[in-house]
């Protein structure tokens, strides 16, 4: 079986069984604080399992992509050293919401692997949760007894906490596990060690290929578990490893879901895979193999890299694979994006995304290519300059701190610095570069970290009634609240039954507003000074204090917006529509979303779009976008629209949202502005007032920004501007033309520029003139030593030269104060040089002592500056003494 039918075979099977197929969510996690990434096919279904929402069936299936490079499931630096690890890997899932439980899952599990896939049964182990006192979870007995028929005792292994209790991060559903194992080993070595003393030990050969998980515990953030509200199951099978085991290879990277990046690789750098060469040759093509997969997703699911957080991450993984290819394949020029072309032929039919945007995603790759190869330049001619100066002091290691230095600020990589540190004979101070590294990390720690306390649950809800699209208030009921500690304080995060405030989400800002309810006829009011979503939850926070005892006691509580802001926030957000449209007829249908936001302020957009637009473009887009204000269109929304239905109407997604089977389709003339979106909007176009870019610019490759303001904001900055022209007239003496009158000045400025230089030589000849008539001659030498005024420090070389050529054996010490700052200049002709071994660098450097500073250069001539201009007299008096 190739590949896709493998695949294909699972989504099959579980069709046959009443699933529904549902697509991969994007790599990319939204609205989940704990995590970056989606990191198991059971991420985008958490909170169904909560019961903070209900699924479009009790029974799914689906092949999630999934990436674990952070948090609790990071594998990165296992990827490419062994042969099963992954950064990116597909899971292949089958889940049951409080439908099917054990039974069904063992059971069919057992079937799809040994009937459709055929694997062979006697090289099967599975493993089963032993319990855990701590926690309080017995023995899985009824796993244990649905499996012994099937495989018999004695290929049943009992497993630890660590190994068969599935937690997705350190709170949220977990339950016990039962893996599938198999033994892919040659039948010689099977007839010597059993398997089953091999499974869990890390033997590249016997590896878990599915993980089935009996979903019933919620983890709480004091590490406690309760019961969830109904029991339910989730699998994820390895879909490489899969691969692995029914193609009979013996590696995932020798079936065909890599063959194809790594033949690429082979003829780029010429080496053969698999030839017995230098062993980091392979690895290197496994890395690369793996994490073009990774960064290519995560830019096509819309997580460009970045310096920080997510974005971080994904460049930290593209300069992994660009550096193993630099230092062992010698790849030295961009190689990497040349294989995101391999990946969006193979996957078109699985995940069309990629072929959709292989264009931007090459270009960003190749960017990002280009300029760490710079860094890598940059970063090895400072660890030439380290070495070098190590080398001269007679020392054989490199200091951590020089290490962590390098990593931190060139990006350069340690495994990389030490490497070169070896080729040159040195080595590097490990320790302390994970001293210095654990600090970092320290630091940045307890930046980021906000703790939350568990949820205090007040009342039963059935998920979140937002309806904020029709009213800015409502009655509604406090379901539950929590406190957060922050960097700054502590917040409260309330959650109601009904809302009208708007939870952050595709760009717009979340509502502002207030809680008011009665106590004993007086009225409560908590301000909230935010909204945002939590998977389904919408989370008001407030910054208030104390509020324990009256969320505790709250009944009916009317929530109320901030109207006025929601009101600038709706133009911004229809606005940001009609440019989208404006901006694909003036620029070209290439123009896709890669990042929004907008509040009552402002609005931000960046799309894909490869040159800069041009002045001529913006206001072309702006015109535009103001006569379609002037038209007045009326708003329509089409809720609940069958996602192919809004498809075919023209309506347009965003690559990496994630969309549900029914969407909302907001329209502003259905001939010009048709959109997937969830955000609130005005009810016709004329409420915008009017539209104007305020910038333009580059964020990364292949990615402008362009940001606008709309309405009272818009005329706010023309009289801003305004404002600042009167004032620029009446400092100009209100000129007639305000343009000409600022290029006179200009003009001017030059003019006498030129002639401040012309001044400040003609001086410099005349102090010459004074300090050769002055020059103390002796048998053998002139020498003149004078302190003198010149305008700058390069002025002490210059003169000194000057004087070389008139006067000859010279030797000249030069003192200057420049601004209050000393400086010293000594001169020695070369043939007294030669004659004495007198040496100008080292003379400079005594004579520095007086004025607190310090200097050097070449034996007939050297500089020094220092910080006490008081000295001046007192070194050139000894440099008197001296000569
Ligand atoms: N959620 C389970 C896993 O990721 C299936 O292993």
């Amino acid at each position: 079986m190739t590949s896709h039918q493998i695949r294909q075979a699972f989504l099959d099977f579980f069709r046959s069984k009443q699933h529904l197929i549902v697509p991969s969510a994007p790599l990319v996690a939204k609205n989940d604080p704990t995590l970056m990434f989606n990191n198991s096919g059971m991420a985008q279904f958490k909170d169904f399992f909560l019961g903070n929402g209900t699924p479009p069936s009790k029974r799914i299936a689906d092949t999630q992509k999934c990436l674990r490079v952070s948090g609790k499931h990071n594998d990165l630096e296992d990827v490419g050293f062994d042969t099963y690890h992954h950064t990116m890997f597909e899971m292949l899932g089958n889940w049951s919401f409080g439908d099917y439980f054990k039974k069904e899952a063992i059971t069919w599990a057992w079937e799809l692997l040994t009937e459709v896939y055929k694997l062979p049964k006697e090289r099967l182990y599975v493993s089963v949760f032993e319990g855990d006192a701590k926690d309080g979870v017995p023995f899985d007995q009824e796993a244990w007894d649905l499996w012994k028929p099937i495989v018999g005792e004695d290929r049943i292994i009992l497993g630890n906490k660590k190994d068969n209790f599935w937690e997705m991060g350190d709170t949220g559903p977990c339950g016990p596990c039962s893996e599938i194992h198999i033994d892919l080993r040659p039948q010689a070595d099977v007839d010597l060690i059993s398997g089953k003393s091999l499974v869990n030990n890390d033997h590249p050969q016997v590896v878990e290929i599915w993980n089935l998980v009996f979903m019933q515990f919620e983890r709480k953030a004091d590490s406690s578990l309760i019961p969830l509200p109904a029991t339910h199951v989730d699998t994820g099978m390895g879909f490489e490893r899969l691969c692995m085991a029914v193609q009979n290879k013996t590696s995932n990277y020798d079936t065909d879901v890599f063959q194809n990046t790594i033949q690429v690789l082979e003829k780029l750098s010429g080496k053969t895979y698999g030839a017995n060469q230098e062993p980091f040759a392979d690895i290197a093509m496994r890395v690369i193999a793996d994490h073009i997969r990774a960064v290519s997703f995560a830019i096509t699911d819309g997580q460009l890299p970045s310096n920080v957080k997510a974005g971080y991450v994904i460049r930290r993984i593209l300069r992994r694979a660009v550096r193993y290819g630099y230092s062992y394949l010698g790849l030295q020029e961009p190689f990497f994006h040349k294989l995101v072309p391999v990946l969006a032929e193979q996957f078109k039919d699985v995940f069309a995304e990629l072929r959709a945007q292989e264009e931007f995603v090459t270009k960003v790759i190749l960017e990002e290519e280009k300029s760490f190869l710079r860094t890598l330049e940059s970063g090895l001619k400072r660890l030439d300059v380290i070495t070098t100066s190590l080398k001269e002091k007679g020392i054989n290691t490199i200091a951590g701190a020089e290490v962590f230095e390098l990593s931190d600020t060139f990006g350069f990589p340690v495994d990389l610095t030490a490497l070169i540190a070896r080729e040159k004979g040195l080595r590097i101070d490990e320790t302390g570069f994970q001293e210095a590294l654990a600090e970092q990390k320290k630091r940045s720690r307890q930046d980021a970290a906000k703790e939350a306390t568990d949820w205090v649950e007040l009342r039963e809800a059935d998920g979140v009634e937002f309806l904020g699209y029709d009213f800015t208030e409502t009655h509604s009921h406090i379901v539950k609240y929590r406190k957060v500690k922050t960097k700054t304080g502590e917040e409260y995060h309330i959650v109601l039954d009904r809302t009208p405030f708007y939870a952050e989400m595709g760009g717009q800002v979340g509502d502002t507003g207030a809680l008011y309810w009665s106590v004993d006829g007086e009225t409560k009011k908590i301000n909230i000074i935010d909204t945002k979503k939590e998977n389904d939850l919408f989370v008001h926070i407030s910054a208030d204090k104390n509020l324990d005892d009256s969320l505790k006691s709250a009944g009916i509580v009317v929530a109320r917006i901030d109207e006025n802001r929601r009101n600038k926030i709706k133009a911004n957000h229809s606005a940001t529509h009609l440019m989208l449209s404006s901006m694909r007829e003036v620029l070209g249908s290439h123009i896709g979303q890669k990042g929004s936001f907008l509040n009552d302020e402002v609005l931000r957009f960046d799309f894909s779009h490869f040159a800069k637009v041009t002045s001529e473009e913006l206001r072309k887009i702006e015109d535009r976008v103001n006569e379609k204000i002037r038209e007045n269109i009326s708003l329509n929304v089409l809720s609940n629209v069958p996602i192919q239905e809004a498809i075919q109407m023209g309506a347009t997604a965003t690559f990496g949202e994630k969309y549900g089977d029914f969407v909302r389709v907001v329209i502003f003339d259905p001939a010009f502005s048709l959109e997937l979106c969830g955000g609130t909007h005005i009810p016709s176009t004329g409420e915008i007032g009017v539209f104007k870019f305020i910038s333009e610019g580059s964020v990364s490759a292949g990615v402008r920004r362009v940001e606008a303001v709309t309405g009272e904001k818009a005329l706010e900055i023309m009289r801003q501007q305004e404002e600042t022209l009167n004032k620029l007239k009446d400092l100009l003496k209100s000129p007639t033309d305000l343009v000409k009158a600022i290029e006179t000045l200009i003009d001017e400025r030059s003019i006498l520029q030129k002639r401040v230089t012309a001044l400040e030589n003609e001086k410099v000849q005349v102090l010459k003139a004074d300090l050769i008539s002055k020059a103390e001659k002796h048998s053998t030498f002139s020498l003149i030593i004078a302190k003198v005024e010149v305008p700058h420090a390069d002025a002490l070389k210059q003169l000194s030269y000057e004087l070389k050529d008139q006067v000859e054996n010279l030797i000249a010490v030069l003192g200057a104060d420049i601004a209050g700052k000393p400086q010293l200049s000594v001169y020695i002709a070369d043939n007294i040089v030669q004659e004495t071994g007198l040496n100008a660098g080292k003379i400079v450097k005594e004579l520095a002592k007086e004025i607190r500073g310090g200097g050097g250069g070449q034996a007939f001539f050297a500089t020094a500056g220092g910080s006490d201009a008081s000295g001046l007299e007192t070194a050139l008096a000894k440099a008197k003494e001296l000569f």
